[in-house]
């Protein structure tokens, strides 16, 4: 059941019906302005469980807690350093998750029974409004399968939970487009757990210290998992990914030739490359500026997967700073 937010009025029918689905612990897929979520009442342990449980999600995974005030974050968490406080005015309400030693209110289904808890102010008028009528704040990981995509419209969460839900809001397509950028202010020097669109540079410039990242050391011998959604293979569209550079269509056709893939069951996605190799509807071309590539980018391989590619093969991104996010997830995306 999908409903639309378009008009006032509609609007508020739907923050009302969502509201009571939560408050009798049922599960509600709603937008973000990152992605679309999987929310649940933070506070209510059956709830949270069947979050895990629609999604597939491993029990080992925690979930973001999402609150709208400075009261419900600080009913969230256990101590509030003055790291969170600037990121927290720097950039909420916004991408930006802040993990911190979590409150006794966090039921330990949450963390996945680790001591600390990610909390996130949104900006979605929508997620807003709820947080505020509800009281409580939702946990809501991204509203797709364990590994799968994440959903940027309500019809992408039809499309994989459609029949697992109760209710799906269509809140527009999602403005930011990727996850929000994870940092861990729990402990002494704060460090990066996932990047987003506010990146490393921004959050240095406002901590006024240097953030650790972890290089990508998920899998590296003996190293504990801070972020077991930091696993790579995860943002995968069910099509093979590949992201490369190339200087010509002969060029192009003989990196095909050496991955093993058709060009006929190829689409492009480019956003300053052209190719004649393909026809016009297996290309697309996205926005060259990171803000708009983030934007149009998992609607882009959502579309791809719908078409029934075999294989997308997208330009590489530029390495710079407003880049990182998008190069994280085309990494894991693309990883085998
Ligand atoms: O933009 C977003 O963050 C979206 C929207 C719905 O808010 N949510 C989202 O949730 O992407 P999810 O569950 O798909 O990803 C949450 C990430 C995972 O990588 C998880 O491991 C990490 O955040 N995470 C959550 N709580 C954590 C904690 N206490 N410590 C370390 N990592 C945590
Ligand atoms: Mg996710």
């Amino acid at each position: 059941m999908i409903r639309a937010t378009h008009t006032p009025a509609l609007f508020e029918a739907a923050v009302q019906e969502t509201v009571d689905l939560l408050t009798r612990g049922e599960v509600v897929a709603i937008p973000t302005e990152t992605v679309y979520g999987l929310a649940a009442n933070a506070f209510d342990e059956a709830a949270v469980a069947r979050i895990y449980e629609i999604k597939g999600r491993p029990a080992s995974n925690p979930i973001i807690v999402h609150a709208v005030s400075s009261a419900l974050v600080r009913k969230c968490v256990d101590e509030w350093p003055s790291q969170a406080q600037l990121l927290a005015t720097a950039f909420w309400p916004g991408p930006l998750t802040l993990v911190l030693p979590k409150s006794d209110c966090i039921p330990s289904i949450v963390t996945a029974g680790g001591p600390t808890v990610g909390v996130r102010w949104p900006s979605h008028p929508f997620i807003s409004a709820v947080i505020q009528r509800c009281g409580f704040p939702l946990a809501a990981p991204s509203a797709n399968p364990a590994n799968a995509l994440s959903p940027t419209s309500a019809e992408h969460v039809q499309a994989s939970l459609g029949s697992r839900v109760p209710l799906i809001v269509d809140g527009g397509q999602c403005q930011v487009g990727i996850e929000s950028t994870v940092i861990d202010v729990s402990g002494p020097a704060p460090q990066l757990l996932r990047p987003g669109m506010i990146h490393i540079e921004s959050l240095e410039a406002v901590l006024q210290t240097p953030v650790r990242t972890k290089g990508h050391n998920e899998g590296d011998a003996g190293l504990p998992k801070r972020s077991p959604g930091q696993l790579l293979k995860h943002y995968a569209p069910k099509a093979r990914l590949l992201i490369t550079d190339w200087r010509d269509d002969a060029d192009l056709e003989q990196q095909l030739t050496h991955w093993g893939e058709s060009k006929d069951t190829t689409h492009l996605i480019v956003y300053s490359k052209m190719s004649s190799l393909f026809p016009a509807h297996r290309i697309s071309v996205i926005p060259h500026d990171p803000e708009a590539f983030a934007r149009a980018l998992y609607a882009e391989l959502h579309r791809c997967d719908t078409a029934g590619a075999k294989c997308i093969v997208m330009e590489n991104v530029p390495a710079t700073p407003e880049w990182m996010g998008i190069r994280d997830r085309l990494r894991r995306g693309s990883s085998s």
